[in-house]
């Protein structure tokens, strides 16, 4: 007792909103999650200037609190490649739910099965796969198993990379040139955490370099024991950075020759550029590869791929957890819907026509200076 809940339900329905007018305004909203959320909302960079505060979604809309209709070219960082609510992927994850083949969590499911066999048929570049929910959990694993593969324990990581939230790659995302000094070339640039808490000891073991810079990762493996270098295929966190010509090629030659894994995190790109995400059309082939975000279209899925003799190193090391591979997530990935994925990949129809026709949208995008993360409150 002595909590002040007095006024928890001032503001009525503003947890139920249906798109039409709400009685809370932006600012008040966040202030009322400020009292229970830090930042009053649950992942900062979701924190926008102007601040929108939004209530549903459908298609290729969002609406905000008070009714307003946007274009979502955002896509919440890149999940819902089919569209907010996207009807088979909600049938098929409330088919799992409702017919029981959900939230066993005890013995091999069928559906687990299911889903790896289609994966590993579809995608060139792997033969077994790892399920888990997040991204951040799938580079955690990818980067655990070049480990237990190589015996090494150094990773390169890209300078404006983003591969996750652990402490290992959770550095060097967004910095000024007065953080992290002037261009490095050949070189490191010295770690920059993202947030505080990050344990600096294993902090020690990454090396931060530009991407398209092949001489760097060459000088750092040089110098360290390298276990594997993680890069997203298109960089694109600190705006869409293109790999130069040959230079994906390049970094397959310099891990065969120094013996670490080459991690591709395909979390944005994969299921989007194309099924298999940016190496299949770069004709790469990574060690190791890691999906997210729109493998189901939203739903908290990830996949880490590899070929057989990496991913089988998993035995090693008992990977538990009682979320992984859940049916109910499984459920939402079905021959249909990596079909339709094939077909949309590029295309985006819904977008490219509201781009013709609604120019007076505001419209909210990563990209923008001032959606950069920040913490307030
Ligand atoms: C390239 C990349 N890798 C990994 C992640 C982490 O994924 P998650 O947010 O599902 O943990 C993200 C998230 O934005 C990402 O963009």
């Amino acid at each position: 007792m002595g909590r002040n809940t007095g006024n928890r339900n001032q503001g009525g329905n503003v947890s139920h909103v249906d798109g039409t007018a709400s009685r809370w305004s932006p600012s008040e909203l966040i202030e009322r999650n400020r009292r229970y959320l830090p930042g009053g909302v649950s992942s900062v960079n979701r924190l926008t200037d102007p601040l929108i505060a939004f209530a549903r979604a459908e298609g290729a809309y969002l609406w905000d609190i008070s009714g307003k209709r946007y274009v979502d070219y955002h896509a919440a960082f890149a999940p819902y490649f089919l569209g907010h609510n996207f009807g088979p992927v909600n049938t098929a994850a409330a088919r799992a739910l409702q017919s029981g083949e959900s939230l066993f969590g005890s013995g091999p499911s069928i559906l687990e099965g299911d889903l790896a066999e289609l994966l590993c048929e579809r995608i060139m570049a792997i033969d077994k796969i790892a399920l888990l929910n997040t991204g951040s959990e799938a580079t955690a694993l990818a980067i655990r198993l070049s480990r237990a593969v190589t015996e090494r324990a150094h990773i390169i990581v890209m300078q404006g990379g983003y591969n996750g939230n652990h402490d290992e790659v959770a550095c060097n995302v967004f910095n000024t040139i007065a953080e992290i000094g002037p261009r490095v070339h050949p070189g490191e640039y010295p770690i920059r955490p993202l947030g505080a808490g990050t344990n600096i000891v294993a902090a020690g073991l990454v090396h931060p370099v530009n991407f398209n810079d092949l001489e760097s990762v060459r000088h750092v493996c040089e110098k360290y024991p390298v276990a594997a270098l993680i890069t997203e295929p298109v960089l694109q966190n600190i705006g869409v950075i293109h790999p130069n010509a040959g230079y994906l090629q390049g970094l397959r030659e310099l891990a065969d020759n120094f013996g670490f894994l080459l991690i591709m995190d395909e979390v944005k790109t994969g299921f989007r550029h194309a099924v298999g995400g940016y190496c299949e059309l770069a004709n790469v082939r990574p060690d190791l590869v890691v999906y997210g975000k729109a493998i189901a279209n939203g739903f908290p899925l990830a996949v880490v791929g590899g070929v057989r003799e990496h991913v089988l190193k998993k035995q090693h090391f008992a990977e538990r957890g009682r979320h992984l591979g859940d049916e109910n997530r499984v459920g939402r990935v079905d021959e249909r819907l990596v079909g339709i994925r094939q077909e949309r990949v590029h295309r985006m129809p819904h977008l490219v026509r509201e781009r013709a026709h609604r120019k007076q949208i505001v419209v909210v995008t990563h990209q923008d200076e001032r959606l950069r993360p920040r913490y307030a409150g």
